[in-house]
């Protein structure tokens, strides 16, 4: 890849999110072309490149990648497959886009950071919302001091899944092959936006247990979780809850934060509470304006993932910087299995919650 060619892209699993990243990937012509695919399912495979006129179709990754050797893999298979596909694409020099959950495990993490290590590539997480303008701007707010403390949050995914959701795919619905069920799954992404705009974690104690659907993994999950900063947060993840909301409030001294949308948030979504203080809220709105307008969407994260290659800067989800996030969701359900509550950085090597995020444990019904 020179500066100025398009970064060639490869896809492996080309089923309901890959449709997604076709959109965004076809948005970012000329800078992107995307090379080729590969699936196991060779029908699924074959009705992919033929829609999004994909020239090359390959029956596996290990041929794709010798054959293409292309500067991007970005991996869109079931949750259970990343981290060894991850490093295969690595392996071949590739960079890798991978989509959420990254990983089942913090054991499947380190396997990834270590797989970084021995290639000098990189994996990076899909994690769009934390691409927005909305969010970067927020971001900036908070580090800039001038909203005061963080004092308290709430951070909702309320969604619907019908059983159909867990039977319409193989891998859903099992902790073996989904990893885990709504906070890994669903909440993961207001979860992760919401940790990465409060900053260090460092206790939480939770709940899960499967309600409504006949499935192994949690359909519900709650978590009371106290940050560095003094600052203590509720999430409340459901699969459940037939009016689909997802919303996170923010409350600082000076002023709350909220967005409040379903799947895909645009600056409009947010909303900035300033009581007291005119020129604080001039300031909010003077700001939001420069900013920018982009969603929290797959293309704003492609267009953002391809400046940080060109300029080799590091990613905002790179591993090292989610791995927060799945020490997170490791400890959640790890409190939520075992009804203590877990310290960040807690769950370590040979605790068996760092190999599988149920621990090996039932969940309650
Ligand atoms: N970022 C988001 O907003 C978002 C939304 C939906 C799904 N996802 C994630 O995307 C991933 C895929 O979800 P989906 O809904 O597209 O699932 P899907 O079942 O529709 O597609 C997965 C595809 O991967 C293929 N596959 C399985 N194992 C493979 C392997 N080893 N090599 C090559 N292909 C393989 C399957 O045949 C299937 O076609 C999941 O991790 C899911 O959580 C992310």
């Amino acid at each position: 890849m020179t500066l100025t060619s398009p970064v060639r892209v490869a896809l492996i699993g080309t089923g309901h999110i890959a449709v997604e990243h076709a959109a965004a990937l076809h948005s970012l012509t000329p800078h992107i072309e995307v090379c080729a695919a590969t699936d196991i399912n060779p029908e699924i495979l074959a009705d992919f490149c033929a829609a999004q006129a994909i020239p090359k179709a390959y029956p596996d990754a290990a041929e794709l990648l010798r054959v293409e050797q292309p500067d991007v893999v970005l991996i869109s298979t079931p949750p259970f497959t990343h981290a060894a596909l991850a490093a295969q694409a690595m392996a071949a020099g590739a960079d890798v886009l991978c989509e959420k959950p990254m990983v089942v495990s913090l054991a499947q993490l380190d396997a990834i950071q270590a797989a970084e290590a021995r290639t000098g590539r990189t994996t990076t997480s899909i994690s769009q919302w934390r691409y927005g303008s909305a969010a970067s701007h927020v971001k900036r707010l908070i580090d800039s001091g001038e909203l005061g403390d963080p004092l308290i949050a709430l951070c909702n995914t309320l969604w619907y899944r019908p059983p159909t959701y867990y039977t319409s795919v193989p891998w859903r619905s099992r902790w073996s092959t989904e990893g885990g069920g709504v906070a890994l799954g669903l909440g993961i992404h207001a979860m992760d936006l919401t940790l990465w705009l409060l900053g260090e974690w460092e206790e939480v104690s939770a709940l899960a247990a499967t309600k409504d659907r006949d499935v192994e993994v949690e359909t519900i999950a709650m978590a009371q979780v106290t940050f560095r900063s003094g600052a203590v947060a509720s999430f409340v993840n459901s699969a459940v809850s037939p009016r689909q909301n997802s919303y996170i409030r923010l409350d600082f001294q000076n002023a709350t934060i909220e967005v409040d949308h379903l799947y895909q948030y645009r600056n409009e979504h947010w909303r900035f509470s300033v009581p007291d203080q005119p020129g604080l809220q001039a300031k909010l709105a003077e700001w939001q304006h420069i900013d920018g307008t982009a969603p929290g969407s797959l293309e704003t994260q492609w267009r953002i993932f391809l400046a940080d290659l060109r300029a080799g800067r590091q990613p905002l989800t790179h591993t090292s910087r989610v791995r927060s996030t799945y020490d997170f969701l490791a400890s959640m359900y790890k409190s939520a299995l075992t009804r203590q509550p877990v310290r960040r950085l807690s769950v370590q090597p040979g605790d068996p919650f760092y190999e599988a995020m149920n621990g090996a444990l039932e969940l309650s019904r």
